[in-house]
Order: structure tokens, then C-alpha cells, then sequence
């Protein structure tokens, strides 16, 4: 089954709003004709949102939010309502990122929630699954766990609107990607398991790797038949190298 390749740019912490405006100025041009083959998706911090949407406005590239807080009402002082990411011009959001875990607690349970208060604005979740640090062994319990609960309550049109990012939590931020077969094997289980409880709604859905991604490791990771596409955090804040890594994804696609 045909998938469109999908290209994640997570910016965590990073680029302000100069840095955002110059970024999509040089990307724009340099990516050109290959954003309407591969969906590329930018995530920049909350406060880089706005000047991102009208800059991004007319070009095929799309906006993404970092995370989101489910509510109910507006009494989270401090925090980001689906609907505030859908009124500034959000199309998708992240949910489920192992720093959000690790750092802030957040449990598969609050994950179900977000996606629930995603869907119920329009948001479109791209869902971070993947195995903690000490499950880097045996990692499908902890997918299948993630993948029960998150995905609670929905159903297969639900899941038709989103796309997954298998990042393990050992391959973030270090040097190497996981293996080729490590991230073959993940992908294919998500994408098994989403076929096997939603009637084979799993194999039109995006499933992509994350975690130490560049351009140089790109090509070899796409060699997997289960990869639809790849998310950086580093080398998605530089035009040039997030430029590589989806001229890579849109040339593997040509190839399979
Ligand atoms: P990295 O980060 O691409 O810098 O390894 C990945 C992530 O945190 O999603």
C-alpha cells in the first residue's frame, strides 16, 4: 500500500523567533518541489508558533506543537489547549515524547487523554512509541503496553489521522542510531499490532523512526521496508541537514 513519506523536525527548546523566520526563509526554497512528495512536519517551541504559521502560510509544509495539556476548561495556568494549537495554525501534535515521560511524569493514561483532546480539536497526534532505556532488550512489551493505552477509546478512523514515530528512548540524543533491524523490527511490530486491533488499519499509516537520525545515517535506515519517513531533533534546527534527510526519504521511496 502506498504511504506518503512523512519527515518529523522536532525543535525541543530551540529557535527563536529570528532563527525560526530565517530557517523556514532558507528551507523553503532549498526543499522546493520534494515538500509536496514527502509531508514535512515542523515542530518549533510554543512561542516560535505564530511568526511559523505565517511564514509557512502557501507553502506545503506543514506546523506541528511539541505537546499539548487535555483539560478539561481553561483553568491550567501556564499551559496549551488543543484548541489554542488549532487557532494558531497547528495541523499536527506531538504526544508521548520519552523527555515528557522521563522528566514530567507523564503516563500512557495522560497520553490517552491528549490524544483524545487532539482529535476533539482537529489535531492530527503524531504518537511517540518506543522502549525505555532497560526494556532495550525486550522492547515489545513495552510498545504493546504504550500502544493499549494510548490508543484507548479510539477507533479505526481515529487512527487513520495519525501518524507514529518508533523512538526508543536509548536512541535519543547519542551518537549512532538504533540498527537497521532493531527499527525495522519496531516499526513492524506497531504497524502489526495497529493492523491486528484495527481491522488492517496499519498499513496505511505513516510509522516513521526517531531517534539520532542525519543525513548520513538516513539512507541505510530507509532501506526498511516498514520506515515511512524519519524525525530529528538536531539536525532538524539546520535548512541544509533536515534538506538531506528528506531528499534521503523522498529517494527511498523512489527506490522500493
Ligand atoms: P535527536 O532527538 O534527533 O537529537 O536524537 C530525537 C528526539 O528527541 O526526538
Amino acid at each position: 500500500m502506498e504511504r506518503k513519506p512523512l519527515v518529523l523536525a522536532n525543535w525541543k527548546m530551540a529557535m527563536g523567533i529570528s532563527e525560526t523566520i530565517s530557517f523556514i526563509e532558507r528551507f523553503i526554497p532549498l526543499v522546493g518541489k520534494l515538500a509536496e512528495e514527502v509531508d514535512i512536519i515542523i515542530c518549533p517551541p510554543y512561542t516560535s508558533l505564530y511568526v511559523a504559521a505565517c511564514k509557512l502560510k502557501g507553502s506545503p509544509l506543514q506546523l506541528g506543537a511539541q505537546n499539548l495539556h487535555p483539560g478539561p476548561g481553561l483553568a491550567f495556568t501556564g499551559e496549551i489547549s488543543a484548541s489554542l494549537l488549532a487557532d494558531v495554525g497547528c495541523r499536527w501534535v506531538m504526544l508521548g515524547h520519552w523527555e515528557r515521560r522521563r522528566y514530567f511524569g507523564e503516563t500512557d493514561e495522560l497520553v490517552n487523554r491528549k490524544v483524545r483532546a487532539a482529535l476533539d480539536a482537529g489535531l492530527h497526534p503524531v504518537l511517540l512509541v518506543g522502549e525505555s532505556r532497560e526494556a532495550r532488550e525486550s522492547p515489545y512489551d513495552d510498545l504493546a503496553r504504550q500502544l493499549e493505552c494510548i490508543l484507548s477509546g479510539c477507533n479505526a478512523q481515529e487512527i487513520k489521522q495519525m501518524a507514529f514515530v518508533y523512538e526508543p528512548e536509548w536512541a535519543i540524543g547519542v551518537e549512532k542510531p538504533a540498527s537497521g533491524v532493531h527499527i525495522q523490527k519496531g516499526c513492524a511490530y506497531i504497524r502489526e499490532w495497529l493492523n491486528r486491533r484495527f481491522g488492517g488499519v496499519g498499513n496505511s499509516i505513516r510509522i516513521i523512526y526517531g531517534g539520532s537520525v542525519s543525513p548520513e545515517s538516513a539512507p541505510n535506515i530507509l532501506t526498511q521496508p516498514d520506515v515511512d519517513g524519519l524525525g530529528t531533533t538536531r539536525k532538524g534546527r539546520d535548512p541544509f541537514s533536515l534538506f538531506s534527510i528528506v531528499k534521503a526519504v523522498a529517494e527511498a521511496r523512489v527506490l522500493t
